[in-house]
């Protein structure tokens, strides 16, 4: 099946509606009511990535936030994913492998090292993301401070560069 992309600044009102009953058909837990009104959950992603059925339904999406991470030493472009999903009726086809697949040769033709993201590492281990515990996100404390917390991603390595072994630090939300 092809596999299209568009950035997220073009998708017009019919593609808009398309994603929208897809990501609400597919995340249901308590808050992805979002997605019935709009086609993001936090901020709205550079680019997506989509498979369409014979028939020409939208069955299987990843989005891709174009974000920067830093350590004490360097600052690394990085792809975010995010709102990976496949149509129930199309799921244990590789579609996550394939999508990931195209956005990782994007990614790569872009000269970024590396692709991000939170997700269930049983999903994603086989497309080649790996653990890490060193990623950091900024967090309101309840007195409001902004304090930095490790949060436990995945990472995909898309060139020869390592992944930090010191703390790294993603600015903004997560996705
Ligand atoms: C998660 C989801 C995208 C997987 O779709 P899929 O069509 O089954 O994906 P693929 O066929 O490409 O499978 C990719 C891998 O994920 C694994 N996998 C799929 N669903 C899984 C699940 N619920 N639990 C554990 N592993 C799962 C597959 O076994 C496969 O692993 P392998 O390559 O090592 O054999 C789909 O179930 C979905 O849309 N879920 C709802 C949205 C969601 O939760 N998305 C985020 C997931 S972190």
């Amino acid at each position: 099946m092809k596999i299209q992309s568009i950035k997220d600044t073009e998708v017009d009102e019919k593609l808009d509606l398309e994603l929208r009953h897809l990501l609400s058909t597919c995340f249901i837990k308590a808050g992805d009511e979002i997605f019935k009104i709009r086609r993001f959950y936090k901020e709205p992603p550079a680019h997506r990535w989509y498979i369409r059925a014979e028939d020409g339904r939208l069955i299987a999406h990843t989005a891709l936030h174009e974000k920067m991470v830093e350590t004490a030493q360097q600052k690394i472009p990085i792809g975010g994913i995010a709102e990976v999903c496949v149509h129930p009726e199309f799921r244990g086809h590789g579609f996550v492998r394939s999508l990931l697949k195209a956005v990782h040769n994007w990614l790569s033709m872009n000269h970024v090292p590396f692709a991000v993201l939170f997700g269930n590492p049983k999903v994603y281990t086989s497309s080649g993301y790996f653990s890490v515990s060193n990623l950091h996100l900024q967090k309101k404390s309840e007195d409001g401070d902004l304090l930095w917390e490790p949060k436990l991603a995945m990472v995909c390595r898309l060139s020869d560069k390592n992944w930090p072994e010191e703390v790294v630090y993603l600015q903004g939300p997560d996705f």
